[in-house]
């Protein structure tokens, strides 16, 4: 390659998606009992594309009352209909709903960019598939619960108060529906409030399937909608996933109450390099973990270690991958980062990006060009961070890694567990034996090894520690919406 044609810029051409597929309605209301109805108090807020801050549509702000209604018209349904039916039946609706967002997957994904800001691509290639998965998944096992946990006679709890976050909108109400309807329990789900209207499409396409009515109820509000359906008294089980603070707050709410909970919370997982890793791999595996997705993810590789003597090499490799990241449109299908969820998440990663400069580490950001309208953050590395230091111990939820080195594997299994987080942790090596002795040894749930950020509906995912406890996925997120005699 001639040194003219090495240096230069090479762009690509903008190559959007189309939002036409898209049908979001100017107003929605809350999805109760099959029907669509108002709020009680009559307040509505908007939800904006973070990408551009447009209004996109405005959604019913749910107040105490009407998660009162809600509730009752689960347990109806779960008196009524959805414990008297056979579980063959349930399955039926299940695949039905796994089919539909099939069929609607250009839909889902567009609104899932458009609402949230995470790139096409990655909306397109892994949350709505990943979603229908999910779906199909659990259909599987719903007439087959004795099967799963033989010897035990595993049985509903009844109505299901479920929680979700902004990072995967209609993955994570996936990951929260799917399960509880194939175990027979009913649900009242409330989506995050920058990021509702996956959610409430997913209610069409529950009503489209005919669910018996009160099965599923999507109800739209922030946090005291959410702390509404944590306190009502008729809520068997409660699945949260969002920050640790408000797991807290949950985890205080039932206590001394019958409630079950499972608590998907924050992380701040340690990415592993060794100097026998493939180098190469192993940076596509650090920008996969971090910085795709906006750092977005609560299983984000956002500590990285690098062993002492590849240290320069693959901090060479990563900045010169970073610089050639394409922040922008998420609806383009070039771009790899797309817009921060909101202005305040944005607000708290600039905060953490101030500490660690304040800290004296050596920070890195790749020269992009951000749009001037919307909430946008450069790709940034920080150097020499100390294991103390804030942006080591605490999650920021953005595109911000923490780079360490270590000399031995003791090291860094040490300097990995040293956090309040246990997640998830990924580990590169060439040497199989090392695998299993740092996996082993890893306090996180979740351990890639020669990858990073790999999902599949059959294995479980959950934390230690401050992460949470329960697991979602796989037989495990089967049994936490059951009890055994
Ligand atoms: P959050 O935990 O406040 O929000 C998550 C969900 O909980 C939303 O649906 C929200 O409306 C609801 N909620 C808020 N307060 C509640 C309460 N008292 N009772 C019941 N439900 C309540 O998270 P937020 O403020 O959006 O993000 C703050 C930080 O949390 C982020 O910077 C990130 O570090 C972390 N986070 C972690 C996630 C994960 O997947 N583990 C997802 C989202 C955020
Ligand atoms: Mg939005």
């Amino acid at each position: 390659m001639s040194k003219k044609t090495k240096d230069k810029n090479w762009n690509y051409s903008p190559a959007p998606e189309s939002s036409s597929s898209a049908t979001i309605e100017k107003r929605y209301n809350l999805f109760i009992n099959g029907k669509w109805v108002k709020p009680s108090n009559g307040k509505y807020f908007k939800t904006i594309n973070p990408a551009n801050e447009s209004v996109l549509s405005e959604v019913a702000e749910a107040n105490e009352k009407d998660v009162d209604i809600a509730v009752k018209a689960a347990r109806k349904a779960y008196d009524k209909t959805w414990s008297k039916i056979s579980a063959k039946e349930r399955a039926k609706y299940i695949y039905r709903i796994a089919r539909m967002i099939q069929e609607r997957a250009r839909e889902f994904a567009v609104i899932e960019s458009m609402d949230g800001g995470k790139p096409i691509r990655e909306s397109r290639d892994v949350d709505v598939p990943l979603a229908a998965n999910h779906f199909f998944y659990y259909a599987g096992w719903a007439d087959k619960l004795e099967y799963a946990f033989p010897m035990r006679k595993p049985k509903a709890y009844g109505v299901a108060g479920q929680i979700i976050p902004w990072n995967f909108p209609l993955l994570m109400a996936a990951w929260k529906i799917a399960p509880a309807l194939a175990t027979g329990n009913t649900v009242v789900l409330k989506p995050a409030e920058t990021t509702p209207l996956t959610a409430l499409k997913l209610a069409e396409i529950i009503q489209e399937a005919e669910l018996p009515d009160g099965v599923v109820n999507i109800i739209t509000g922030a946090g005291k909608t959410g702390a509404a359906i944590v306190n009502h008294p008729d809520i068997d089980k409660i699945a949260f996933t969002g920050s640790t603070n408000v797991g807290k707050i949950i985890q205080q709410a039932i206590a001394g109450t019958n409630k079950k909970a499972t608590l998907e919370l924050g992380g701040k997982a340690a990415n592993i390099i060794f100097e026998d890793a493939p180098i190469d791999q192993a940076v596509e595996g650090i920008i996969n973990g971090i910085y795709f997705n906006q750092g977005h993810v609560c299983c984000a590789g956002s500590r990285l270690f690098v062993q002492e003597s590849v240290y320069d090499e693959v901090i060479r490799k990563l900045k010169w991958r970073m610089k050639s990241l394409i922040v922008g449109d998420p609806m383009d299908k070039n771009t790899d980062i797309g817009a921060i969820n909101s202005s305040e998440q944005l607000k708290t990663i600039e905060k953490y990006i101030a500490i660690g400069k304040k800290d004296g580490n050596q920070i890195f950001q790749s020269e992009c060009f951000l749009p001037k309208k919307g909430f946008w953050c450069k790709p940034t590395l920080f150097e020499n961070v100390a294991q103390s230091d804030r942006i080591a111990q605490e999650e920021i939820f953005g595109p911000v890694l923490a780079v360490q080195t270590f000399r031995t594997v003791d090291e860094v299994i040490a300097k990995a567990n040293n956090t309040p987080f246990g997640l998830s942790a990924g580990v590169w090596t060439d040497k199989g034996s090392k695998i299993f002795n740092v996996t082993s040894k890893m306090k996180a749930g979740v351990v890639w090894a020669n990858t990073y950020n790999k999902f599949d509906p059959t294995s479980p995912f959950g934390g230690f520690k401050e992460s949470g406890y329960g697991r979602e996925g796989g037989l495990h997120g089967l049994s936490a919406y059951l009890k055994f005699d």
